[in-house]
C-alpha cells in the first residue's frame, strides 16, 4: 500500500485585532516570522475577523456564556438557535432548518434520513467524505457517477428504476466541489431526479453566501425534488456549525428520529450569533457573490493568458492540477516564498497522480496576492 505523505504542518501565529485579515503569519525553515497572504483559508467573504461577527459573539458570551450546555432538547435551545434557524429557513425559502454542530455531522445526518439499507445511492465519485461516512452508516448501495457527468446519470437512474422499481433512489451531489472548484448543473440534476422519481441531497457547503442568486446556493429557487440542503458555518459564514434545510415532513422526521441532531451538544450561543450576523450582512451585500465570482474568473483567464490550462469552474476556488506531489509540493515552497500561502492537496484527499494547488479568492484579497501569483506561475 502506498504511504500516505504527512500532512504539511505550517505554524500559523494566531491573528492579532488590527492585522490585515488577509495575512496570516507564518515561520520559515530558519523559525524566521514571515507575512503570508492567505490564498489558501475558505473564508470567502472575509467574515471570520467582521467586527459585527465578534460584536455578536461577544455580546451573547456576556448573557448566555461560551457553550450551550446540553442537548436541543435537554438545555441546550437558546433563543439564539431558533432566530438563526427561522432567519435561514426565511431566507432559503425553505419550510425548516435545523442547526448543527459541525458540516460533517449535518451531511451524516442527512445521509441516514433520507436511506435505509435498500436504497439505491447515486453519488458524484467526488463528493465530500461525510457524505460517503453517511452512505456507508445507512448500510445503502452506493452507486457513482463520473463528476458533473449528467448522461451517466441518468444511465444509472433508468437502471436503479428498472432493477428496483419499488424503491425511491437517492442522488448526492455538492454545488461547489470543494476540491475542484466546479460547480454541478443542478437544474439537470434537478430534472433528471423528477424524471425517474429519486429524492436529492445538495451539499452547498462551499456555495452558501457566494454562490447562486444574492448567494443564497446553487439551489435557490428548485424545490422539487431537493429533499435536503446541507450549509455550514465554516466557511463563507467565517465562523463554524452548520445545518440542514428542507420541508416539514423530512424536518420532523430529523427532529424526532435522528441522533446526529437530538444526542449531541446544541451549537454554542456564540457561534449562532456570528452566524446570525454573518447572514445579516450577506442578505444586506447582495453582490458579494458575484463580485467575487467575476475575480475568480478574471484569475482563471490570467492564469490561462500566461499558459496554464484555465483551471475550471467560475468560483473562488481555483484547483491547478500538477500531478505529482513533489510538482505540486514544490509550487506550494515556490509561492511561500514569495509571501503566498497555498495549500499543495495530495492523495488521499485527491487521487494518485491528481496533486494540485488548491488556490482560495476572498472578497478582501489583495490585488497584489494576484499579480505575484501570476510572476512566479508566469516564470514556470
Ligand atoms: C463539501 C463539504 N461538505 C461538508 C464539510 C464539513 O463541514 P464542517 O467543516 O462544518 O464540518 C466540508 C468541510 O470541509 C466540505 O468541504
Amino acid at each position: 500500500m502506498p504511504s500516505i505523505p504527512n500532512p504539511r504542518t505550517r505554524k500559523l501565529r494566531t491573528w492579532v485585532p488590527g492585522e490585515k485579515s488577509s495575512e496570516l503569519i507564518g515561520v520559515d525553515k530558519n523559525q524566521n516570522q514571515i507575512t503570508l497572504i492567505d490564498l489558501a483559508s475558505n473564508d470567502y467573504l472575509d467574515l471570520a475577523r467582521h467586527p459585527l461577527l465578534i460584536k455578536a459573539a461577544r455580546e451573547i458570551l456576556e448573557t448566555d456564556g461560551i457553550g450551550s450546555g446540553g442537548s436541543r432538547f435537554i438545555t441546550g435551545s437558546r433563543t439564539i438557535h431558533q432566530r438563526l434557524e427561522t432567519k435561514l429557513a426565511q431566507w432559503l425559502d425553505r419550510e425548516i432548518v435545523l442547526i448543527y454542530p459541525s458540516g460533517f455531522q449535518a451531511n451524516l445526518a442527512a445521509v441516514l434520513a433520507l436511506t435505509d439499507r435498500h436504497t439505491p445511492v447515486i453519488c458524484d465519485r467526488l463528493i465530500h467524505h461525510s457524505l460517503l461516512v453517511g452512505v456507508k452508516a445507512s448500510g445503502a448501495k452506493l452507486i457513482r457517477f463520473k463528476h458533473n457527468n449528467l448522461s451517466e446519470l441518468e444511465k444509472l437512474l433508468k437502471k436503479s428504476r428498472q432493477s428496483n422499481s419499488q424503491k425511491q433512489p437517492l442522488v448526492i451531489t455538492e454545488s461547489l466541489f470543494s476540491m475542484e472548484g466546479t460547480t454541478a448543473p443542478i437544474k439537470e440534476i434537478s430534472k433528471l431526479c423528477v424524471k425517474y422519481d429519486s429524492k436529492l441531497l445538495i451539499d452547498e457547503a462551499h456555495a452558501f453566501g457566494v454562490m447562486g442568486p444574492e448567494g443564497r446556493g446553487e439551489s435557490f429557487g428548485l424545490k422539487e425534488p431537493i429533499s435536503i440542503i446541507s450549509g455550514t458555518f465554516g466557511k463563507a459564514f467565517g465562523s463554524g456549525g452548520a445545518f440542514l434545510a428542507t420541508d416539514k415532513i423530512t424536518g420532523e422526521n430529523l427532529i424526532q428520529n435522528c441522533g446526529a441532531f437530538r444526542y449531541t451538544t446544541a451549537l454554542a450561543p456564540p457561534l449562532c450569533a456570528s452566524a446570525l450576523a454573518a447572514l445579516n450582512l450577506i442578505e444586506s451585500n447582495p453582490s458579494w457573490g458575484s463580485a467575487l465570482k467575476e475575480k475568480s474568473i478574471a484569475l482563471r483567464n490570467r492564469l490561462s493568458q500566461i499558459g496554464w490550462q484555465r483551471p475550471l469552474g467560475e468560483g473562488p476556488i481555483i484547483s491547478i492540477i500538477l500531478g505529482s506531489d513533489e510538482l505540486a509540493m514544490d509550487y506550494q515552497e515556490r509561492l511561500e516564498a514569495e509571501g503566498l500561502l497555498t495549500v499543495a492537496i495530495r492523495p488521499p484527499t485527491v487521487p494518485e497522480g491528481k496533486s494540485r494547488l488548491r488556490l482560495v479568492i476572498r472578497r478582501n484579497t489583495p490585488v497584489q496576492a494576484f499579480e505575484r501569483l501570476i510572476e512566479v506561475l508566469k516564470d514556470t
